[in-house]
């Protein structure tokens, strides 16, 4: 989609980090603005952080409860009439070793990181085929290209959410549909994704294995990028229609080691983010 200005983006987990970027990136691109958040709070901070020009509105949802993603769909057609670039980025991060993750912590992370990008894509891609016109961009990671130890579930809902949006680039292509497909794959960047126990169904888990690796994730986070140069890779990536968003150049040699390991009938590398 070369032109975005007077066209309408929507963005899950826009109240924070990576979503709340890619809003202002949108807006400053002169689209109109749908921004999605489980949290009421910080997503109306958010929405009314944006210049006074910005065109936005917000919709409380929890993306991982398909009525509420169709809330979502439902409020950008009343309000601007369409959906153009839809992003479905919420998500969460959580750590432990495969031994200890609860069943609570296995749905919780699938159901918002992985079944909220199939309820997104279930719930826009008909309305996008409909008018002829869209981009979806699915939020993955780096944890979905190549799997880094203690990150369970996190890493099983991105390699869900890169093989989903494979499997619909090329149904795209097959049947040469005016909308496409990409999908991100940051390595860290410098966003509340540590704290993402803060949405945790019944609160924040287990306190003391939580504070040792909320350390280690904190660590991380802090030598990430910003999320604004993840959210400018977006939209240039709309703009010219390209797959794979990739934000940090350390991924290529990454991907090419466990490519390597799966062809030479190696072991999983230890490769972390
Ligand atoms: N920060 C990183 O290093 C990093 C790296 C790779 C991928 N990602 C991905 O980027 C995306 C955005 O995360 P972020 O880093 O900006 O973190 P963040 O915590 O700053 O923002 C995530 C937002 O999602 C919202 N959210 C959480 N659960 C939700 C739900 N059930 N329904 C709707 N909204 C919900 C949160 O309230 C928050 O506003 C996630 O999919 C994450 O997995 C982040």
């Amino acid at each position: 989609m070369e032109q975005l200005n007077g066209k309408v983006a929507v963005v899950t987990g826009g109240a924070s980090g990576i979503g709340l970027a890619l809003a202002r990136a949108f807006a400053a691109e002169g689209m109109k603005v749908v921004m999605a958040d489980i949290e009421p709070g910080p997503l109306e901070a958010a929405a009314a952080s944006l210049p006074a020009s910005a065109e936005a509105v917000t919709g409380v949802a929890d993306v991982s409860r398909p009525e509420q993603v169709e809330a979502v769909r439902d409020a950008a057609v009343a309000a601007f009439g369409a959906a153009h670039v839809v992003c479905n980025n919420a998500g969460v991060g959580s750590g432990g070793a495969m031994a200890d993750v609860s069943l609570t912590d296995w749905e919780w992370v699938l159901g918002v990181n992985l079944w909220g990008v199939v309820h997104g894509v279930r719930t826009f891609l008909p309305l996008l085929q409909e008018q002829g016109e869209g981009h979806i961009v699915n939020t993955a990671s780096v944890a979905g290209l190549f799997s880094a130890p203690f990150m369970g579930p996190y890493n099983v809902s991105k390699y869900g959410v890169v093989a989903l949006s494979e499997t619909l680039f090329n149904e795209l292509a097959i049947t040469q549909s005016a909308v496409g497909v990409s999908v991100l794959c940051p390595s860290w960047v410098k966003t509340r994704i540590a704290e993402s126990a803060r949405n945790r169904p019944g609160g924040a888990g287990d306190p003391e294995s939580a504070s040792a690796i909320q350390e280690v994730i904190d660590g991380f986070i802090s030598t990430g990028i910003s999320p604004d140069e993840v959210a400018a890779k977006v939209v240039e990536a709309v703009k010219v229609g390209r797959f794979w968003i990739l934000t940090h150049d350390d991924t290529a040699a990454a991907v090419a080691t466990r490519t390597k390991s799966i062809l030479e009938d190696g072991t999983p590398p230890m490769l972390m983010h």
